[in-house]
């Protein structure tokens, strides 16, 4: 075991020369306790603070890049300068504990709150509703808007880099507005932001070039541009695991720093097509074929857990609800005490682990999320 357990702690390098102490990572995950002026709080430093000990790089919770996009109460702002002081903080807790510290941002739209939004109307690429009881029907973006908010994923980036991160991951994945433009179903538009496979890529690719323009300008090769990308959705008409693998194929060529998948069991089969119970992974690793560093996630709880998936081809493994109820991880490895390492969480843990009272109450309140004893 020890020997296997190595292949998780040895150093990585990405963008050629940043060195990253193992292959952990701490996925990105909101917290919903950043202040209500949109500025990290106390809460979320000491939430960090304590899993960013061992752990590689920790990927922060997801933060918006302009005001019409904010999709949860309590999430944090990285929309413009009045947000430095709170964001540079964030940064410095996380590097204080020796991980690389990589800033997701995102914008919600048609996924966004309208109670949390200015205007109270949601946008994305077309007026389509998201299929869920209740949902606004989005204001479908004018091409000024367009261009707005991919300057304001290079604002946020800038932001970050001032703030003193190590990188941003640009939040492709779970349905908010870039996966919206990528989406047949959230987009039907016939202008040059939508219709095939490849012009509905166009709104994520040139937030991407915007970003990486920023990156360059702003901070050099070191500064880490990831991207995070979801393969299906449920919905028809929905992405498609084809639709992906194109989309995968040019990102692989885009110069990222790596590239991270979302889905909630690393193994699992296909979610539109149920007949087909083969991991979609292998499809995903074999389309990039080694071009960029990979980040798998989902449903890994233990070392063995995690070599297995690196020995599936990803270069580093993300836990999500795993170092929300043991964020001591890494050291437990570390030290070989993994049989002591927690994988249920317990209601008399929440002061002990530092989980925001909101994330907390989100947590227990939502059965079969996370693994709860009494
Ligand atoms: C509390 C919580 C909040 C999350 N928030 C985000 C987020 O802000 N951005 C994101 O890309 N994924 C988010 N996710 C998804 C996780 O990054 C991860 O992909 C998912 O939990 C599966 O990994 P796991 O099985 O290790 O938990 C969140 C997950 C949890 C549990």
């Amino acid at each position: 075991m020890e020997l296997r357990v190595n292949k998780l702690l040895e150093k990585r390098i990405l963008n050629s020369k940043v060195n990253i102490k193992n292959a952990i990572v701490m996925a990105p995950m909101t917290t919903f306790a950043g202040n209500a002026d949109g500025t990290v709080s106390k809460e979320e430093l000491s939430y960090y603070k304590v899993r960013s000990k061992g752990v590689g790089m920790v990927i922060t919770a997801t933060t918006y890049v302009s005001p019409s996009g904010k999709g949860f109460k309590g999430q944090f702002s990285a929309c413009d300068d009045s947000f430095l002081p709170g964001l540079k903080k964030l940064a410095e807790t996380i590097k204080g504990e020796g991980a690389l510290a990589i800033l997701q941002m995102f914008h919600g739209g048609r996924m966004a709150r309208p109670d949390e939004i200015p205007s109270g109307q949601t946008i994305s690429a077309s007026a389509v509703a998201p299929v869920r009881p209740g949902s606004m029907i989005p204001k479908e973006m004018t091409e000024t808007e367009i261009e707005d908010t991919i300057k304001a994923f290079g604002n946020t980036a800038r932001l970050a880099i001032k703030a003193g991160f190590d990188g941003v991951e640009i939040h492709g994945a779970n349905t908010y507005l870039l996966q919206q433009f990528l989406s047949p179903h959230s987009n039907r538009r016939e202008d040059n932001w939508g219709g095939s496979v490849e012009k509905r890529m166009n709104f994520p690719m040139a937030v991407i070039e915007e970003v990486k323009k920023v990156a360059k300008e702003k901070a050099g090769e070191n500064f880490i541009v990831g991207y995070r990308f979801s393969p299906e959705e449920v919905e028809n008409p929905g992405i498609t695991l084809e639709d992906t693998l194109s989309f995968i194929d040019v990102l692989s060529n885009k110069g990222l720093s790596y590239l991270h998948v979302s889905i909630l069991d690393f193994w699992q089969g296909s979610m539109r097509d149920k007949t087909n119970t083969k991991p979609i992974i292998t499809k995903i690793l074999d389309k990039i074929n080694g071009r960029v560093p990979f980040i798998g996630v989902g449903s890994i709880h233990t070392p063995e857990e995690a070599i297995k998936v690196l020995e599936s081809g990803a270069q580093f493994i993300a836990l999500g609800r795993e170092i929300i109820m043991e964020p001591d991880w890494v050291s437990k490895v570390e030290m070989g005490k993994v049989s002591e390492i927690r994988t249920t969480l317990s209601k008399s843990d929440k002061d002990s682990l530092e989980i925001p009272e909101p994330l907390w109450n989100v947590i227990i309140n939502t059965p079969g999320w996370f693994p709860i004893t009494e």
